[in-house]
């Protein structure tokens, strides 16, 4: 008697445990949500038009210093499918720069892509969470905000790609064109 007793209160407290273990992975709100990961999937798929067309300025935006905006035109995608609000965690805004002939018309490809991407508050929270993307060279039908392991890629937070995120700094939320 005395055994079966033992082997009951062994039993007992192994379904307790595998209860308690259970309500752990219950959708009880404890929940971890995953961080947005930034893919070329998801660049490619930035491809809602915001504005086509831009030309003019002082940055030729080809990371050419001896050529000005109105030497270029840039063109600018997202995800995002209203650009009037503001960018939350997984919006994407890409710009493709194409150089002028000698009568002002646009030619051929793209000769570099840029991006900015929304993070996860914390990502780089003192320069707005945004990563920053370029991609030199020309995008292609696939992937046409450009390829994320191009070799010349650079990318990064504010720190690492400073020289974005200080010009960017002086629009809204990092942003020249939109919501402003
Ligand atoms: C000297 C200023 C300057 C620097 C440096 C700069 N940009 Fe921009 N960027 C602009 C301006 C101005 C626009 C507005 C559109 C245009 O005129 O082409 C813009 C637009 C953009 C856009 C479209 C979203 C928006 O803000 O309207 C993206 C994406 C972008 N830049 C990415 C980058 C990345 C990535 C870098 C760094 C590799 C970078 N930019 C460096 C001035 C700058």
């Amino acid at each position: 008697m005395k055994k079966l007793n033992y082997f009951l209160m062994l039993a007992l407290i192994s379904v307790g445990l595998l209860l308690h273990s259970c309500s752990d992975d219950d959708d009880d709100g404890d929940a971890k949500v995953e961080p947005f990961e930034f893919t070329q999937a998801g660049l490619d798929a930035a491809t809602n038009v915001l504005e086509l067309d831009i030309t003019g300025g002082t940055m030729a935006h080809n990371g050419d210093p001896t050529m000005t905006g109105d030497d270029t035109f840039r063109d600018i995608y997202s995800n995002m499918a209203d650009a009037s609000m503001a960018a939350t965690e997984g919006d994407i805004i890409t710009k493709r720069v194409f150089m002028k002939d000698s009568l002002g018309n646009r030619t051929g490809d793209a000769v570099v892509t840029f991006a900015m991407v929304k993070h996860a508050p914390g990502y780089d929270s003192i320069n707005g969470d945004w990563e920053w993307v370029m991609m030199p060279g020309a995008p292609t039908t696939t992937n046409p905000n450009g390829l994320l392991t191009g070799e010349r890629v650079v990318r990064g937070n504010g720190t690492a790609m400073a020289s974005c995120a200080a010009c960017h700094s002086g629009g809204t939320d990092y942003r020249f064109k939109f919501p402003s």
